[in-house]
């Protein structure tokens, strides 16, 4: 889209130069293309704010909303891929932390570091180190953080539960949870809404399993080498992760993570396993949190959180570097983050904004970033390589249709093996 907008813009420009009348519209015109996989309700109504703001603050910048449908960035990341090994890099794309940025971007120097903007904007003084790290190589920053989301969410439709006496206290264990799952099943209910179009959203219910089986520690011994793939702990939770998909809703691989929330909105299903941005789509469905829906931690999680943060980059040699500065200069402010982190079902990355301005559930997860064991998801590509993203994606398919535990950790290994998972 943006190449032929582009290339219509270059070709007025060229063929009014070569007629020696410039087309001064065409050739003056200032625009700014922003690429991310924000597609869904509420993704696509949050970032529109930020486009608003955008546009009020650069007037006559035309925005290019170079957005690719497809939840995690699944149909969106081969694209962008594509238009860096071409030398057409979109002027800004959203990336997260960790080896997505890191080894996927920076290292191939498709990005410009942001280092200036963090010390002019004061973001080095309210944004945690810990989220700071994971954008810096050899000191230097390559992405502006908008917002940091929680992966390890359950997230339920309260009416549901209350009409079939589920009362969740707290917290819930994976015992509790697979006896709810039997009384809605025995109730015609849905017990876990899945929509695994995109393969990663069943990976997801997988990777939030192995945090709530090996725990905080287990997970960073996982991820750097320490723990094998087929430790029996990663075996156990491999095979909670097959008892859980035997709750799922049969149309699953049908439906688009976004579907499956609105199964629960909708009370067709009473669970669904997602990250935060869920709360996005609830909300901008009129639910009400803790009178329509609730929450709690994946269960084995509490206490951890695993970070899905959201970055946008600097692209290197793209054609509008200063609108794409004003870009990021708006998304790591303080207004921009109170406005979109709400709707987008996210808290800010920074730490300094009005708590006020954001519902029961932003606070719950706030206090629980402030306090938890932070770990990378490995879904969203900030623990592990690409490849071994990939390898993991392709391993979860297979498990999804023949629920075979040990297939499922040899393939690991393998990944493992032949990818690495250390940065
Ligand atoms: C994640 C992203 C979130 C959310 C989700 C579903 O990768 O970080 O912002 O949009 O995908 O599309």
């Amino acid at each position: 889209m943006k190449t032929l907008l582009r290339s219509s813009i270059l070709g007025a420009a060229l063929a009014a130069l070569i007629q020696g009348c410039p087309d001064a519209d065409a050739a003056n015109r200032k625009t700014l293309e922003v690429f991310s996989w924000w597609t869904s309700g509420s993704e696509a109504a949050a970032l529109d704010v930020l486009f608003r703001m955008y546009k009020e603050k650069n007037h006559g910048v035309e925005i290019i909303n170079a957005a690719v449908t497809g939840g995690g960035g699944s149909a969106a990341r081969p694209i962008l891929q594509t238009r860096l090994a071409e030398g057409n890099p979109p002027d800004t794309w959203q990336t997260h932390p960790g080896y997505e940025l890191l080894a996927r971007y920076v290292a191939l120097e498709a990005c410009d570091p942001v280092t200036d903007l963090y010390e002019s904007e004061g973001w080095n003084k309210v944004v945690p180190k810990s989220l700071i790290d994971e954008v810096t190589k050899s000191g230097d920053m390559y992405a502006v953080l908008v917002g940091v989301h929680r992966g390890n969410v359950l997230w339920y439709n309260k009416k549901v539960l209350e009409k079939n006496q589920i009362k969740i206290d707290g917290t819930l264990t994976f015992d509790q949870f697979f006896a709810a799952a039997e009384k809605l099943k025995a109730a015609g209910i849905v017990p876990l809404a899945v929509g695994d179009s995109g393969i990663w959203a069943t990976a997801e219910i997988f990777e939030n399993t192995l945090l709530g089986v090996l725990g905080p520690q287990g997970w960073h011994d996982l991820f750097s080498g320490k723990l094998a793939f087929d430790d029996p702990k990663v075996k156990q939770a491999a095979q909670t992760y097959g008892r859980l998909l035997d709750y799922q809703n049969p149309d699953h691989s049908a439906l688009s993570w976004d579907g499956a929330v609105r199964a629960v909105i909708g009370a067709k299903a009473a669970f669904t396993c997602m990250g935060d941005w869920t709360y996005g789509e609830m909300i901008k469905a009129g639910l009400k949190e803790n009178q329509d829906f609730g929450w709690v931690d994946h269960p084995g999680t509490q206490g951890s959180f695993i970070v899905v943060a959201d970055g946008f980059t600097l692209g290197k040699g793209a054609p509008d570097t200063a609108e794409a500065v004003a870009w990021l200069r708006l998304i790591g402010s303080k207004q921009a983050q109170e406005a979109f982190d709400p709707l987008k079902g996210a808290i800010p990355a920074r730490t300094d904004v009005d708590k006020s301005k954001f519902g029961d559930y932003l606070q719950w997860s706030m206090a629980s970033f402030a306090k938890a064991n932070l770990v990378p998801s490995c879904v969203h590509g900030e623990a592990a390589p690409a490849a071994f993203q990939q390898a993991m994606n392709d391993a979860i398919s297979l498990f999804v249709a023949d629920k075979d535990v040990d297939h499922l950790t040899a393939a690991l290994v393998q990944a493992a093996k032949d990818y690495g998972v250390q940065r």
